[in-house]
């Protein structure tokens, strides 16, 4: 039987670590060549490695410039958690995200789909338009000034909720972007899980992760995440497009349910 990413050429961000780390395995165990984008070094499930700071405009290009043509895919597992500096946040979770995504989109094969990891932290995107709007302008130089004058601070971790809510609204956005060349993009939403991350979640929120934990059956596992990314990534799932796939145990339509009193 042919694997289900049999001859496809991956770039994985996030790649050293977590979710990431498990999807570049995935990824190869699926038949795919994978090349891992990360800060850190690791070649653990990768074929090649690019260490990169994705937090940095001028790494970043050159990254688009050092991979190769004909990618046929792009999973943005890369991200830090809110206990990172509020500007650091949006950089790495967001505008770097994007700034990698549409450089690289010319490397990009006919048919190529792009995943975002996102989150159920993304849930209210819909509460906060009017700074996914003035989002769209943000830019690695203007991120700090964002900072200050958006619901998007230190404060309850709403530098992470932020990006992710952009990162869900970009996605829906963008999809019939490219639909001309095949391309689609679509997001991943994982509820809490066990990576090294974790406990800056359960920090940042307190006690609201600890009601959130145990009305939860477990937290998930990047084994939980990595497949639903690796279908995503491959021809199986090519008429999904600009959707936003909860991988959380029930937890988003929990929380759909009491808003909505089922
Ligand atoms: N763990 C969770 O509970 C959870 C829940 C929902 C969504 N997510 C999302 O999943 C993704 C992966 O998270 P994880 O839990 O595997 O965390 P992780 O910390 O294990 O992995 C994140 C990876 O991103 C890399 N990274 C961070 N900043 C970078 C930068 N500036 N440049 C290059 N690489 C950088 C790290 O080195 C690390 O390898 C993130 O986008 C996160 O927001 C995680």
């Amino acid at each position: 039987m042919k694997k289900m990413l049999e001859g496809k050429t991956l770039v994985v961000t996030g790649g050293a670590s977590g979710i990431g780390l498990e999807t570049a395995r995935v990824c190869k165990q699926w038949g795919a060549t994978v090349l891992g984008v990360d800060r850190s070094m690791t070649h653990e499930h990768v074929d090649a490695l690019y260490k990169v700071d994705l937090s940095d405009p001028a790494q970043i290009r050159e990254l688009v410039r050092a991979l190769p043509a004909n990618l046929h895919g792009l999973a943005n597992v890369a991200g830090l958690p809110p206990t990172a500096p509020a500007e650091l946040v949006l950089k790495v979770n967001l505008v770097g995200l994007k700034a990698l995504t549409l450089g690289l989109l010319p490397k990009l094969a006919e048919g190529a789909s792009i995943v975002n990891l996102a989150s159920l932290a993304g849930f209210d995107w819909a509460n906060h338009v009017s700074s996914i709007h003035a989002a769209e302008a943000l830019d690695f130089d203007n991120v700090a000034e964002f900072v200050r004058t958006h619901d998007a601070g230190d404060q309850g971790g709403r530098s992470y909720f932020f990006s992710k809510e952009a990162l869900v609204a970009w996605t829906l956005q963008n999809r019939w972007t490219w639909r001309d060349r095949g391309i689609r993009m679509n997001a991943v939403s994982p509820g809490p899980v066990d990576t090294p991350i974790l406990g800056d979640f359960v920090k940042t929120l307190g006690a609201r992760a600890e009601e959130d934990m145990r009305v939860m059956d477990r937290a998930g596992t990047p084994a939980d995440i990595a497949p639903v990314v690796a279908f995503l990534l491959s021809d199986a799932s090519g008429w999904i497009r600009g959707a936003n796939l909860p991988v959380d145990g029930g937890m988003s339509s929990h929380l759909l349910c009491n808003i909505h009193g089922l």
